[in-house]
């Protein structure tokens, strides 16, 4: 939620790769449809394409590799610094591929928020397009979610379900989810910024009610 009502609010985004959907966070904030402005773009990885993207839409970007620190406490350690110096309203992780310590999730807790490709708490960890095959599922799909110390564990907030089709393979399941990963991805985050999500004790309400354990589904015939 705004620490200022009048001002925009405030978010940093991580990243480590392509930075998709970093762009469309971006996209809609130009759009105004979300309320906020990326104030940084921090990578930990220096080549990560999403950089180029976030300089291109005139957006701050800042790398801390993690390679230059012994150790992921000292890591995050630095990119807490790094972080707070634009004292964010919320911290997005969109595809960014480190495991956080307690002591940043902490810090964050209740503002820090993540996407995961699969409908959480199925598949957490990587490869879940081809897990999700493998194991025949008809439906598979992509997850916004609150951060906690338990990684990709949740609280969810939004859920896109995608078909799986028979002639799929993980690519062009991956393709698909990202097309709604850029959908529900710049929902999230606006109904975060208008102060409609509440993390607490673990649980996740939306405009006051308890969401359901999925969060809240939206189905794609995609
Ligand atoms: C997305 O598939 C997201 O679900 C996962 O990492 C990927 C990031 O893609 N957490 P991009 O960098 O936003 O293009």
């Amino acid at each position: 939620m705004k620490a200022d009502p009048v001002e925009p609010a405030r978010i940093v985004v991580l990243i480590s790769g392509s930075g998709s959907n970093m762009l469309a966070i971006a996209e809609a904030c130009a759009k105004q449809d979300i309320d906020g402005e990326i104030l940084a773009v921090i990578s930990n990885k220096p080549d990560a394409q999403g950089l180029d993207k976030a300089k291109e839409a005139g957006i701050v970007t800042q790398v801390v590799d993690h390679k230059d620190y012994g150790t992921r406490e000292e890591f995050d350690a630095h990119l807490m610094r790094a972080i707070d110096e634009y004292t964010p309203d919320a911290v997005v992780l969109a595809g960014f591929m480190r495991i956080l310590t307690p002591d940043f999730v902490r810090r964050y807790k209740g503002k820090l928020l993540n996407i995961h490709p699969s409908l959480l708490p199925k598949y957490k960890g990587l490869s879940t397009h081809q897990r999700a095959i493998d194991a025949g599922d008809k439906e598979h799909g992509v997850t916004v979610h609150f951060v906690t110390e338990d990684l990709d564990g949740g609280p969810n907030i939004l859920q896109a379900v995608v078909p799986v089709h028979e002639s799929d393979d993980a690519e062009a399941l991956r393709l698909r989810i990202q097309a709604q990963e850029h959908i529900i991805y710049p929902i999230g985050v606006k109904w975060f910024i208008e102060g409609r999500l509440q993390l607490s004790k673990g649980d996740v309400y939306f405009d006051d009610k308890l969401l359901p354990e999925s969060g809240i589904r939206l189905n794609s015939d995609a």
